[in-house]
């Protein structure tokens, strides 16, 4: 790929790992659109058409993945891993706090949040853009919506860790001892949390769950602690991947961020460039119920299909120039939020909270420069800066 089409690795003392992903992901499209990996034993669907044929039909492609892999318990009360009409019902249970009046009463609280962070770095000249801020607004906010002490998430970032410094393939992520540590911690945490919110219910929505009534039954405090963790990891890990990969996109491509600050008004428009770009979830996961034909291939029922996001976003059957940052890009129909039933059901949220942050960031640091030492996730599942260190001035 041409050099400056991979932002990232700025300095590029090290190889650019999503760069060399990105590469790899190529070749397999040029060769076919769906491919079976004997390493694995999982089916890799890699075009744009495809993939969205996978997150569109449901019935064929199945989120139940304990049909393939074991997932004990964390399985239960979890809206990521159920099918319609189940999933349809469960859904509802959360649609009402992310209604979009809600989104936008929250937009005032991540603004003074957003503010208050930066203050905290005013005379900083050098800072870790993810720890000291991309990391901070997501994960406040998503605990004040659950409404669980912010203070905790010491222990959510250790939880989010676990998951993404695994190595382990998809199949085996459960038999990591450092995961499922943090998965019985996480439940043990929502499910104490639960039962207090039971006897004293807020107007939090960790005490709308204990509340919910689903199929006519109250959640359990397992279904509950599994929902609540969903959307604790879910509402917090992509939306600072998100920030931090549009601050080194942007500094990669310096006149795309002189036509941003040129007009302000593309900062959506950036946003979701930089989710076409950089999909936080690189994948997204499904089991065959079937036997059926995808992208010329024959897949057996029971098999399971890695949908890449990230590669559908970068297909160059469906976007012109896949390959370049470019924030003026109309229409833009990536997938980094998925498709379907499944559609990210915090998209609104996301969109809100990254133009607050990034916004308030630009707006404080107009000369904001990411420095040397980029260090990306190690399992590019979750595709996103760990460490990005930025200088705030000239
Ligand atoms: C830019 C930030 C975000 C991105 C790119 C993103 C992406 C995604 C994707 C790709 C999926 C679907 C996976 C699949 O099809 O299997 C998803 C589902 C989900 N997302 Fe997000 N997400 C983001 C932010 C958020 C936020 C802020 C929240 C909550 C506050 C959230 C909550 C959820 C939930 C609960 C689901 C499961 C929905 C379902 O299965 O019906 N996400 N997200």
């Amino acid at each position: 790929m041409a050099e400056e089409t991979t932002p990232g690795a700025p300095g590029a003392e090290s190889p650019d790992p999503v760069a060399a992903l990105m590469g790899k992901l190529a070749m397999g499209r040029a060769f076919k659109s769906v491919l079976f990996d004997d390493s694995t034993r999982t089916w890799q669907v890699l075009r744009y058409d495809e993939v969205v044929e996978v997150l569109t039909d449901a019935s064929t492609y199945s989120a139940q993945l304990d049909r393939v892999m074991p997932l004990g318990t964390v399985n239960r009360g979890n809206l990521g891993f159920m099918d319609p009409p189940e999933h349809n019902r469960a859904r509802a249970l959360v649609n009402q706090a992310f209604t979009p009046r809600t989104v936008n009463e929250l937009g005032t609280r991540m603004e003074t949040i957003t503010k208050e962070l930066l203050d905290g770095l005013s005379g900083r000249a050098e800072f870790d853009l993810i720890a000291d801020f991309a990391y901070t607004l997501p994960v406040i906010t998503i605990a004040e919506l659950l409404g669980v002490p912010p203070e905790d998430r010491v222990l959510f970032h250790k939880w989010a860790q676990a998951r993404a410094s695994t190595t382990s393939a998809v199949t085996d992520v459960l038999k990591d001892e450092n995961v499922m540590a943090a998965l019985r911690e996480q439940t043990e945490y929502f499910g104490e949390h639960a039962r207090t919110r039971r006897a004293n219910p807020g107007d939090d929505l960790l005490s709308q769950l204990t509340q919910a009534e689903l199929d006519g039954d109250r959640l359990d405090e397992e279904e509950i602690a599994n929902f609540a963790g969903l959307l604790l990891m879910a509402g917090h890990v992509t939306a600072t991947s998100v920030i931090a990969s549009a601050v080194l996109a942007l500094d990669a491509n310096p006149e795309q961020a002189a036509a941003l600050r040129a007009e302000p008004a593309l900062m959506p428009a950036a946003i979701e460039e930089t989710i076409r770009y950089y999909p936080p979830l690189s994948q997204a996961f499904r089991v065959t119920t079937r036997d059926v034909e995808l992208g010329g291939e024959k897949i057996p029922e029971g098999q399971l299909v890695v949908a890449w996001l990230l590669s559908a976003n970068h297909d160059e059957r469906r976007f012109t120039d896949p390959q370049r940052f470019d924030i003026r890009r109309d229409p833009n129909p990536h997938i980094g939020f998925s498709r379907g039933v499944h559609f990210c059901l915090g998209a609104a949220l996301a969109r809100l909270e990254i133009r607050i942050a990034l916004e308030g960031l630009y707006g404080r640091f107009p000369g904001l420069k990411v420095l040397p030492g980029v260090e990306w996730h190690d399992n590019l599942r979750l595709i996103g800066p760990r460490v990005l260190p930025v200088r705030t001035g000239p």
